[in-house]
């Protein structure tokens, strides 16, 4: 339940509202001063602080303005004699919840807190939601010991609290949009919106009326006025995900917005102001796709006023056991498992793998090996299919020694096996290995092997 101060000069006024408030259910505190009162208040948090406008010493009003303006602020509820109602007004519009006009009615009383004590609530709750989205977006909650990922913290550090452009380039899986997130939350446009946009997944005829929105009639079906994503991040940050696959002409139009900070929707006559911050990512070489006329020299220049380059896991596998505690962590809790670690023969597997899939694939197979693990370790076993291991035998299934091998041996055996599998007709097995007859025909020959429909057993080899 909701705590309550109680501050006023008269003792009999504090008493019966400490009565009715507790018979409510709140918890009350009171004080016969605004400066004991503000003592109270920071000692115990109220939720509503209810205060006499007119007492002895520091008034009602100073008494408000006087509370730290800080996130754990109480709804304030002035208390003023009918003479001067222009005063409670004057006290909403200095940040008051409400005002009670004396003589005290207790259900305008019992109302006014309830609501006063629910607003309380849902501040509370709004802010214990954005300490959980910003803890998880915080710098040092993302893993990278190694020198590499050390750098690319220090420079998202330096680059979170401008508004500076930034290019995050790096392979699928390894964190960009983790870098992009970060960014935004530790920068001061926090509590504003964070738009993704992943370019490569909409559709070129639809790209500039998301990115931009559009007015009615601006082309058959715009029946209604459509904002954009640029207006919808505004105040905050749009992250263009995989922008090197934007259409040429969408990236003219990215670049003119990025000059003049103003967007317009598509049949729109006027401009709207766009302050958003635009963050870049890509798995492609953009420079590469620039020289081959694929993305725009001067839209490149503009976004990568700051790169960064996340490196793929297999240059920085010294992370991967944080990576693995991480993540066990993670679906621990998920999962409600009490997976302790990984053995050594699984850890040595992982850092052998080359994860084409980077950590998003080391995620992946540590979800999956918390879920299945029936022990409190995982084991090579919960790891291994989800390792594609590369064939080392490759399609033959036979691996070269290194001593080498005998190509013709290995010819020989193969003959073989098709003349075994065919019944000795020359023509079918000839076919098996996809050779024409006179070639497969040729090696019969230098192998001394028969071809003959009659013998169900491979000929021998004539000397
Ligand atoms: N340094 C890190 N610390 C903690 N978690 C990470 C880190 N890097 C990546 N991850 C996690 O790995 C997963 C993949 O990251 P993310 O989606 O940011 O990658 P991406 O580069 O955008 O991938 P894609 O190119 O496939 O879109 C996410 O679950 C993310 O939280
Ligand atoms: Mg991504």
């Amino acid at each position: 339940m909701a705590v309550i101060a109680v501050i006023d000069d008269e003792h009999r006024q504090r008493d019966i509202l400490k009565t009715i408030l507790e018979d409510e259910g709140y918890e009350v505190y009171t004080a016969s001063s605004a400066e004991d009162g503000l003592d109270l208040i920071g000692k115990m948090n109220p939720d509503v602080v209810i205060t006499d406008l007119k007492m002895g010493g520091m008034s009602g009003m100073q008494l408000l303005e006087a509370i730290p303006d800080d996130s754990l602020q109480p709804a304030v509820i002035m208390m003023t004699a009918y003479g001067t109602i222009s005063s409670a007004v004057e006290a909403v519009k200095k940040g008051a919840f409400d005002y009670l006009a004396k003589p005290l009615e207790k259900d305008v009383i019992v109302l006014t807190v309830k609501k006063a004590a629910e607003r309380a609530r849902l501040l509370k709750e709004n802010i214990r939601l954005q300490d959980e989205l910003f803890g998880k977006f915080k710098m040092d909650g993302i893993i990278g010991g190694s020198q590499k990922m050390r750098e690319v913290i220090e420079i998202a550090k330096k680059v979170s609290p401008t508004t500076v452009t930034v290019l995050i380039q790096g392979e699928s899986g390894t964190g960009k949009e983790l870098i992009a997130r970060a960014l935004h939350y530790n920068s001061n446009r926090k509590t504003a919106p964070f738009v993704a946009v992943n370019c490569a997944a909409i559709p070129d005829n639809l790209i500039e009326s998301e990115l931009f929105g559009y007015e009615p009639g601006a082309f058959t079906g715009a029946a209604h006025r459509k904002v954009g994503l640029f207006e919808s991040a505004n105040g905050g940050t749009l992250f263009l995900d995989e922008i090197g696959d934007l259409p040429l002409l969408t990236q003219t139009k990215i670049l003119r917005v990025l000059q003049d900070k103003e967007i317009r929707r598509l049949g729109g006559k006027d401009s709207v102001k766009a302050d958003v911050r635009i963050i870049a990512a890509t798995n492609k070489d953009l420079e590469k796709e620039v020289s081959h006329g694929k993305f725009r020299e001067d839209l490149y220049y503009r976004l990568k006023v700051v790169t960064i380059e996340l490196p793929p896991l297999r240059e920085r596998k010294e992370d991967i056991e944080s990576f693995v505690s991480f993540f066990i962590e993670r679906y621990n809790k998920e999962f409600g498992k009490r997976i302790k670690g990984i053995n050594e023969t699984a850890k040595k597997a992982l850092m052998d793998y080359h994860w084409p899939g980077n950590i998003r694939q080391l995620e992946f197979v540590i979800e999956r090996a918390v879920l299945m693990s029936d022990t409190d370790t995982i084991s090579l076993n919960d790891i291994k299919s989800e390792l594609r291991l590369p064939q080392a035998k490759g399609i033959s299934g036979i691996e070269i020694p290194d001593e080498g091998l005998d190509f013709e041996e290995l010819e020989r055996d193969l003959i073989k096996q098709a003349m075994l599998k065919s019944n000795n007709v020359a023509a079918k097995a000839a076919r098996l290995l996809g050779m024409s007859y006179k070639t497969f025909w040729y090696r019969l020959e230098k192998f001394g092997i028969h071809a003959s429909v009659k013998e169900d057993k491979l000929p021998e080899k004539r000397n």
